[in-house]
């Protein structure tokens, strides 16, 4: 059954137009998207500007969404929208004025045909074989980061598991995939941070800038002296026709790969960690029996995954979701948030049970996403995650919070679940 769009959001939805930055919401996402999901599984909702857009909640509609052609990445594939547009509102969605001539033709901001060609080129450069292959390395990195905190340990006898293991592990493996050199990945490091600290457009201007330079430079240098890592790949990536990406392709590639990578996988260690902590029936059945790692993975990216809602999807034509007449040219945000605690769905869904079985990919939740954009790097994501759980609480037995749980502090961005620090004593 579907209604045409109604003036008055009250009438629409049972409720007010839902504000993504809205305190209570991102207090406890889990609560207020969940009571979404209850009352108006399709809701309307504001932009920052004010414009309308829309919220999906519950797990058939997040899937329909992102399985529906007709919902574009793209806000160009929508008739009567220019790049004019796009760029203000790209600006609107939250996106910072300076990203958009460098990631607004991204993989994940294109539709078909630009995304099956750009898809199947990076796929080819971003194998099973040198994900799997990249394990002994993530094993060192790990190790490398864990022998180190004991020096990060500050007065109050704490360390902060967000500042000393989880932002730098992602990173530091993106730079040993993509073969940025061991001198500059301190220089890489210190530019991921900033690019995805959205709230100081400087900072993230100028690593933006200085990043785009120093991947040029390498692109010039492996096409004097090619190696053999991703960079390479992506360099050479061909398809019979003799299609490849380009010098602003492959930079935007590499640029996404850090953006996508980076802050997603620290804060799935970051979310994973604090819910074993306190869940330690969970963690003590992960302790007696390692095997669960890739199941507990699934399981964590189900409950507390770093993503609370997909990029926004335009809806190209008037398309009738859930009772809701979308009408062209508005936004839709699919909430993974809501889908991956739906009772329609997961049995108990807001208990954490970390033997709970997944298909390969975890398809049942969509914490990774769902369809063609599904996340390119889920598999090494996941490699990560079971690598380092392990081995923190391996390496810390006596691993405990410095605080109480109430005391955690999340931050209040629509979008991603994150800490701003997790304090731990080594024990
Ligand atoms: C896409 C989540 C790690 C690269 C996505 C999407 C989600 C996601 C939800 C789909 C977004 C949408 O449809 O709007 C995550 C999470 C991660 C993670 C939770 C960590 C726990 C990574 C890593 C990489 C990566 C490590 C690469 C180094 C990508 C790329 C896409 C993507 C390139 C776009 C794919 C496409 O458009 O076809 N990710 N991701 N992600 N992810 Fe991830």
């Amino acid at each position: 059954m579907s209604a045409s769009a109604d003036p008055d959001p009250a009438a629409a939805t049972g409720t007010d137009d839902v504000q993504l930055t809205d305190p209570d919401l991102l207090a406890d996402p889990y609560t207020g998207f969940g009571r979404l999901r209850e009352t108006a599984p399709v809701a309307r909702a504001r932009n920052l500007d004010g414009s309308p857009m829309w919220v999906v909640t519950r797990h058939d509609e997040v899937r329909a969404v992102l399985d529906d052609p007709r919902f574009a990445n793209n806000p160009l594939s929508v008739p009567g929208i220019d790049s004019d547009k796009r760029a203000e509102l790209l600006v609107n969605m939250g996106l910072s004025e300076e990203y958009v001539p460098y990631i607004a033709d991204t993989v994940l901001d294109s539709d078909p045909p630009d995304h099956t060609r750009l898809r199947k080129l990076v796929s080819r450069a971003f194998t099973v074989r040198r994900v799997s292959g990249l394990r002994p390395r993530v094993e060192q990195i790990t190790a490398d980061l864990l022998d180190a905190l004991p020096g990060h340990v500050g007065d109050d006898g704490s360390v902060d598991l967000i500042e000393h293991f989880a932002y730098p592990l992602p990173i530091t493996v993106i730079c040993e995939m993509v073969g940025v050199p061991e001198a500059d990945r301190p220089l890489w490091r210190r530019w991921g941070a900033e690019l995805v600290r959205m709230q100081e457009p400087d900072r993230m201007r100028s690593a933006l800038v200085e990043m785009v330079e120093h991947i040029r430079a390498m692109i010039a240098q492996r096409r004097e002296a090619p190696g053999d890592d991703l960079l390479d790949a992506l360099i050479a990536v061909r398809e019979e026709d003799g299609d490849r990406l380009t010098e602003k392709e492959l930079i935007t590639m590499v640029l996404t790969l850090v953006i996508a990578g980076h802050e997603t996988t620290a804060n799935l260690i970051g979310n994973g960690t604090a819910a074993l902590l306190t869940h330690p029936d969970q963690l003590e059945r992960l302790r007696e029996d390692p095997e669960l790692a890739p199941r507990a993975v699934h399981e964590l990216m189900r409950w507390c995954g770093p993503i609370l809602g997909t990029r926004p999807r335009w809806a190209t034509e008037d398309i009738d979701l859930g009772g809701q007449r979308i009408p062209q040219g508005e936004p839709v945000m699919a909430m993974i948030v809501g889908a991956n605690r739906d009772p329609e769905r997961f049995d108990d869904p807001d208990r954490l049970d970390i033997t709970r079985t997944y298909e390969t990919r975890g398809e049942q939740h969509t914490g990774f996403g769902h369809g063609m954009h599904y996340c390119l790097g889920a598999a090494l994501a996941r490699q990560e995650g079971e690598v380092a759980f392990t081995r923190l609480f391996e390496r810390y037995p006596g691993l405990g919070l410095a605080a109480a749980e109430d005391e955690l502090e999340w931050i209040p961005r629509p979008g991603l679940r994150a800490l701003r620090r997790l304090p731990l004593r080594l024990g």
